[in-house]
């Protein structure tokens, strides 16, 4: 029993370090081999309406998981799944099965576990516990998940707000974001990151909430006073951002989306790839945005001249790699349908 104690408590300590629900699913089946010794553990999502159950992670992907997969449809695992039991073992060829509802949360989840030995009771209530906890982190991350989005739509109302302060930045944090999550997927972000980044996008210059109208709207060049006020935006915006506990990894990007490559830029001169690339890619969606827009003092540019400008100021304003990723999604796309869009 001490061993299986043993085995649990790294189980669950394990588990508190992960802080993305789909890490943990991919995790899981891992984390059970090495604390109990098990020849397959898989985790599998059941649709109780269309009767079907799929493979969301698996320690040793094979031949075994296509036998557990083609007893879904058999008895006794059928009425263990129309059943309220948590738990049900069976005797196959080569050894045990031992399945584990996770019930309660959003998925309706099974563990399941095979070995050459039969379980024993103390296993099978350690795994029941090892399925609660299980429950309460992915209900942990499903709470937060939804306080994020809340958090995310009062704070894009407030950018919506502030780019509508005037008619020639309406709806640019938008397309920032777009350009933005273009450049990276060019990158090869994975989804993850793209949406860390596309957040950033959105946000990034909310801090300029603060700066007066007659800064933000002034249609003729700004006195040296007044562009050391607007300079402050990015900081400001990170600052607005600081008490989301749940956003803090988008906050380096939009503090540092107006540093330039060669170490010119603001708030801090940082230089190269000491800037975060999330930043290097806000940098340059940003100028895109920029100059493809009316502004005041001129007409927006053809498209054209914009890539002209970014690629002339590659290696000095913006990072020659992400000017390249913007190149290739470009060229990926053949025509860029965010200029259809616009
Ligand atoms: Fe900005």
């Amino acid at each position: 029993m001490n061993a299986l104690l043993d085995g649990l408590n790294m189980l669950y300590s394990e588990i508190s370090f992960i802080k993305k629900p789909k890490k943990l699913l991919l995790k899981i089946p891992y984390l059970l081999n090495s604390a109990f010794s098990f020849n397959y553990a898989a985790i599998f999502a059941v649709d109780p309406i269309l009767d079907e159950v799929s493979v969301i992670s698996s320690s040793f992907p094979g031949e075994l998981e296509k036998v557990i997969l083609s007893l879904m449809h058999r008895h006794p695992f059928v009425d263990f799944l129309s059943k309220a039991e948590t738990t049900c073992s069976l005797e196959l060829e080569g050894g045990y099965l031992f399945l584990v509802k996770v019930t309660g949360c959003v998925e309706k989840l099974l563990i399941s576990l095979f070995r050459s030995q039969p379980f024993k009771e103390e296993e099978e209530k350690a795994l029941v516990l090892f399925a609660d906890k299980l429950k309460c982190t992915l209900d942990k991350f499903s709470a937060q998940a939804t306080q994020k989005d809340c958090y995310l739509q009062v704070i894009k109302t407030l950018t919506r707000a502030v780019d509508a302060r005037s008619p020639y930045t309406r709806g640019h944090s938008e397309r920032v974001a777009e350009y933005a999550v273009q450049i990276a997927r060019a990158l090869g972000w994975n989804e993850e990151q793209i949406e860390s980044l596309k957040e950033a996008a959105l946000l990034h210059d909310i801090g300029k909430i603060g700066i007066p109208d007659n800064i933000l709207k002034k249609p003729s060049r700004l006195t040296r006073e007044e562009f050391e006020q607007m300079k402050r935006h990015s900081i400001e915006s990170a600052r607005i951002l600081e008490s989301a506990s749940i956003l803090q990894d988008v906050i380096p990007y939009i503090m540092y989306h107006h540093e330039r490559y060669d170490g010119k830029g603001y708030p801090f001169g940082l230089k190269g790839d000491d800037i975060p690339l999330g930043a290097q890619i806000i940098a340059v969606a940003d100028a895109l945005d920029a100059i493809t827009s009316d502004r005041v003092y001129r007409k927006a540019l053809p498209w054209q001249v914009a890539i002209e400008k970014i690629r002339q100021n590659s290696g000095t304003q913006f990072s020659p790699r992400v000017v390249d990723a913007l190149l290739t999604a470009l060229e990926q796309q053949g025509k860029n349908p965010l200029l259809l869009k616009k």
